[in-house]
């Protein structure tokens, strides 16, 4: 995308959990549209992958492995930044787990794998960039990653949809702390074929055709499903990224297939009063007639494949 009208040329970026899938299709078209990009993963071996696959499509870019969650990971990973490339400007928070399970089989361990790698692994990381930035003190541009399932609710996905619905809620926070920094905080909502929703079996068989060669995914879940290939949710953490999105901020941004959405943030729909307020014989009496007439969904529709 470089010599295009977004250019990151001169920007410093980091991307966790860049070794596959979304974080790869973002580092690389970061890399692309100009920026070095230090890329962060887990496994060591996708790290450097990504790496040198960046490399060899004209970018540049640093592996920097480790597992996001504690803070002695942020701060390396904003240290090897500044140490590379002398600064930083960007931060995308991606890297992220699913340990599935309903409620009521869910073990410790699995809530906390969750929570520690999407929440505190975005805390941590966002925390530490921040500080940096804000030192720097020319703004900077903060990405952090949502879901469908912490939007609006995903059943076995207790401990996800808490950290994803948290991530979002912190990125609403942040944006209005940091924008007097000029730094610009958003949430990306993506729906993309990877590893995660590779098994999902709506999705399996188009997701396996254009896997083993390139065949295109239907019209149907493009458009209206609003899922696509990893590519297809890049161009929006691009553009988050650069100097075309100033005063962008505190937005939660769904992107997938040919889909680009904006998300509503929680607020009163409804509102009843009572002189002298609410009892709860009051609310039993008057529920169905007042806020209880229209009461919010929960959950993210299933694909429905065409007949
Ligand atoms: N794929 C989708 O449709 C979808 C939908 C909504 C949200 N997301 C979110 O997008 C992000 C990327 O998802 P994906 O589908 O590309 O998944 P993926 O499994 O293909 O890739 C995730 C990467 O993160 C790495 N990782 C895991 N734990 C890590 C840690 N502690 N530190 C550093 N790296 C770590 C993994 O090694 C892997 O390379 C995740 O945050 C995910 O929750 C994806």
């Amino acid at each position: 995308m470089k010599g295009d009208k977004v250019d990151l040329t001169g920007r410093v970026a980091i991307v966790t959990g860049a070794g596959r899938g979304l974080g790869f299709a973002y580092a690389s078209a970061l890399a692309a549209a100009g920026a070095s990009v230090v890329v962060n993963d887990a496994d060591v071996g996708a790290a450097t992958g990504a790496v040198a696959q960046i490399a060899g499509m004209g970018g540049k870019a640093v592996a920097e492995p480790g597992a996001v969650g504690p803070s002695t990971t942020a701060d390396r990973l904003v240290e090897r930044a500044v140490s590379e490339f002398g600064r930083l400007d960007i931060l995308v928070t991606n890297a992220g787990v699913l340990r599935d399970r309903m409620l009521w089989r869910m073990s410790d361990d699995e809530f906390d794998t969750v929570v520690d790698v999407h929440l505190r692994g975005t805390f941590t990381c966002v925390r530490a960039a921040v500080k940096r930035m804000r030192e720097q003190g020319d703004g900077g541009r903060v990405i952090v990653v949502g879901s469908p399932a912490g939007q609006r609710g995903n059943v076995g996905q207790t401990n996800y949809s808490a950290a994803k619905a948290a991530i979002v809620a912190m990125a609403r926070t942040w944006s209005m702390e940091c924008v007097r920094a000029d730094i610009m905080v958003n949430a990306v909502i993506p729906v993309a074929a990877t590893a995660m929703t590779s098994t999902m079996p709506a999705f399996a068989p188009h997701i396996e055709a254009w896997q083993r060669d390139g065949t295109p995914l239907p019209e149907w879940l493009r458009a209206g499903e609003g899922f696509g290939t990893p590519e297809d949710a890049a161009g929006l953490v691009v553009f988050l990224a650069s100097a075309d999105s100033a005063g962008v901020t505190g937005q939660a941004i769904g992107i997938g297939g040919d889909r680009l959405s904006l998300w509503t943030h929680p607020e009163e729909t409804t509102m009843s009063y009572r002189d002298g307020g609410w009892s709860a014989d009051a609310i039993a009496t008057s529920w169905a007639s007042t806020i209880g007439r229209s009461p919010q969904t929960v959950g993210v529709p299933m694909p429905v494949p065409p007949a």
